[in-house]
């Protein structure tokens, strides 16, 4: 038997003096599809960000694949897409260079690009409606276009966890859309996923089960909330209409 991929348990974090989560617990199990849901500022960055060592706790424990995060060496199985891209190398890349390097992660520096390769960084672009920019510079692209191809350098990776970050946040509804049919088959390949969101929009379908944060805690831990009939119209209920109202 295998316990869960993802581990959190007891965490406390503070930022700057402040308390940003308080006694945080959190389970993934392998093959798993969990939304992490808040609102903004109820530290869904933070927690996802203290699971892959990128802040420190300062109470509880945080194990991966069943290893204390500690002693975790074997990032080529996580797969992790940060909420906005942080300062790009002054290095001029490509698209596809940028996507391909989820590649290459994979095995030993300066092996040669294989045909698998090249169909991995096709298909994960493709994923991402981006397939038409392979050969653009990423530095004549928006942030959201950047994202994206975030999102595709994750993809081809293949990790057996994927952490995505509001992967979907300001992307049109149809590259939504295409990212949910992406994640669908990585969903039934076995891939675990554990996806910070604000709205689920097209991939509420896919979310097994929901963790929702308010001002650094745990509020819930089982099914999605029930999707909003209107989104335009959201704001026009109470709080207790619907399930969205959780994250508020
Ligand atoms: N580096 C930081 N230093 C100080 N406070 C931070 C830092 N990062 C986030 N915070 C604060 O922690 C809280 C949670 O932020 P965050 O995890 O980004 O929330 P979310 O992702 O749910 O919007 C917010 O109050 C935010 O201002
Ligand atoms: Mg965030």
């Amino acid at each position: 038997m295998t316990g869960p991929v993802l581990d959190v348990h007891g965490v406390s974090v503070q930022l700057a003096g402040r308390p940003v989560l308080s006694r945080v617990d959190l389970q993934v199990g392998q093959g798993e599809f969990v939304a992490l849901l808040g609102a903004n500022g109820s530290g869904k960055s933070t927690l996802v960000r203290a699971v892959v060592g990128l802040v420190p706790v300062c109470a509880g424990r945080v194990q991966v694949f069943g290893t204390p995060l500690g002693s975790f060496r074997d990032w080529r199985r996580l797969g992790y897409v940060p909420q906005r891209l942080t300062a790009t190398s002054g290095v001029p890349a490509t698209v596809t260079e940028v996507v391909a390097e989820g590649r290459l992660s994979r095995s030993a520096p300066f092996r040669r690009t294989t045909r698998t390769d090249r169909e991995a960084v096709r298909a994960a672009l493709e994923a991402v409606g981006m397939a038409d920019r392979a050969r653009d510079s990423l530095g004549r692209l928006s942030g959201g276009q950047q994202q994206r191809v975030l999102i595709a350098r994750a993809l081809a990776g293949r990790p057996e966890v994927l952490i995505l970050d509001e992967p979907t946040a300001g992307v049109d509804v149809p590259s939504q859309q295409a990212f949910a049919d992406a994640l669908e088959t990585l969903a039934g390949h076995g891939t675990t996923v554990l996806l910070v969101a604000h709205e689920l929009g097209p991939l509420r379908p896919l979310v097994q089960r929901a963790v929702v944060l308010r001002h650094g805690q745990v509020v819930h831990d089982g099914p999605p909330p029930a999707p909003v009939a209107d989104a335009h119209h959201v704001h026009a209920h109470g709080p207790s209409d619907d399930g969205e109202g959780l994250l508020s």
